[in-house]
């Protein structure tokens, strides 16, 4: 018997999904949990998202759907251990425990607080002039989510390949200074950019370029948001390239595939109208959505109905996080 492969990543409850999260890492993510010999870990980091202040109810709101959009994106308790962060307690122990390991001149250099330090010094105010030690510490609670799980492996976006850098330092300097093999060093699986999905303006579908599609809003407004997709001029007798067409790009990735070879004939060819393939798309991502966005709402309708899907995976995260708590805490002596 082999161990199996521990992977974990955490995701911050941002406000809706949308078609290019699901395509580029929810997807991609329920597909590596169902690989043979692994044990998923995947989180809501709604203690990360505490640093920007948040409206309380608004985070609540945010953690729920983002935990409930999970679930129903088929990140559910057959494949992954899904949970909320706040819902671990020793994760905020272990950062605690953390910190002692953490070197100041390490978090200086942390590339979001420096953003913050030059912006402040740019503006001629004091350098860290509304940064609040949430922010400043934000890389060793992503240490303690990480070492925590004991994982293996992070996969995460090319942003947060310094988090894991970090992550890794800290696990060196906890064993280097306790001579303890308590925590063991985590891999990053940067995601690469290849096949992103390009959003309203054919740039990459992203929140900061406000041209997204979210994953389950209404039909009808998705079909509003595709009716809005730019096209060339190109005329419906015209031959057109379906491999710089963002409908295409949108139908390869959501629509039934036969359907989507035969709008690729049909481009090369000539004899179809954007007009039709918008309308096609609308079709094609209502009824792939169809079973996730009725999982979906069955769990936001009914606070019990999420409480309860999560239970397993809660009370798996805490009962591996406790047993590092436990180990961390002997080799420090408390
Ligand atoms: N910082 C990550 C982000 O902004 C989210 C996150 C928090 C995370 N803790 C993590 C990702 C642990 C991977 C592992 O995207």
């Amino acid at each position: 018997m082999t161990t199996p492969t521990i992977t974990l990543t955490g995701i911050q409850p941002t406000g809706e999904l949308h078609l290019g999260n699901y395509a580029g890492a929810i997807r991609p993510l329920a597909e590596l949990a169902a690989l043979p010999r692994r044990e998923t870990y995947v989180f809501v980091a709604d203690l990360h998202a505490l640093n920007g202040r948040p409206d309380p109810d608004q985070l609540r709101d945010r953690t729920r759907k983002m935990a409930a959009a999970l679930l129903a994106c088929g990140l559910d308790q057959d494949r992954v251990h899904l949970y909320r962060q706040s819902r671990v307690p020793a994760v905020a122990q272990i950062s605690a425990l953390l910190a002692n390991v953490t070197s100041k001149g390490t978090l200086n250099r942390a590339h979001a607080y420096k953003a913050l330090v030059a912006a402040n010094t740019a503006a001629g105010r004091d350098m860290d002039h509304g940064v609040n030690i949430g922010v400043f510490a934000y890389p060793v609670l992503m240490a303690a989510d990480i070492l925590a799980m004991r994982a293996d492996e992070v996969p995460v976006g090319a942003d947060q390949a310094q988090h894991l850098e970090i992550a890794v330092e800290l696990a060196r300097a906890f064993r280097r200074v306790y001579r303890s093999d308590a925590l063991p060093e985590p891999q990053a699986l940067v995601a690469h950019t290849a096949g992103v999905l390009p959003g309203l303006d054919g740039r990459k579908m992203s929140k900061s370029h406000g041209n997204t599609i979210p994953l389950f809003a209404p039909p009808e407004q998705q079909g509003r948001l595709i009716r809005r997709i730019v096209t060339d001029s190109r005329r419906p007798q015209d031959p057109k390239d379906p491999d710089t067409c963002t409908l295409v790009a949108l139908l390869d990735t959501f629509a039934d595939p036969a359907a989507a070879r035969e709008v690729r004939d049909r481009y090369r060819t000539g004899g179809i109208g954007y007009g039709e393939v918008k309308a096609l798309l609308a079709d094609q991502l209502r009824s792939t959505l169809a079973p996730m966005r009725e999982r979906y709402e069955v769990l936001l309708a009914d606070g019990h109905r999420l409480d309860t899907a999560l239970r397993v995976g809660e009370q798996h995260a805490n009962q591996r996080a406790t047993e590092t708590l436990e180990l961390m805490s002997a080799a420090m002596g408390v």
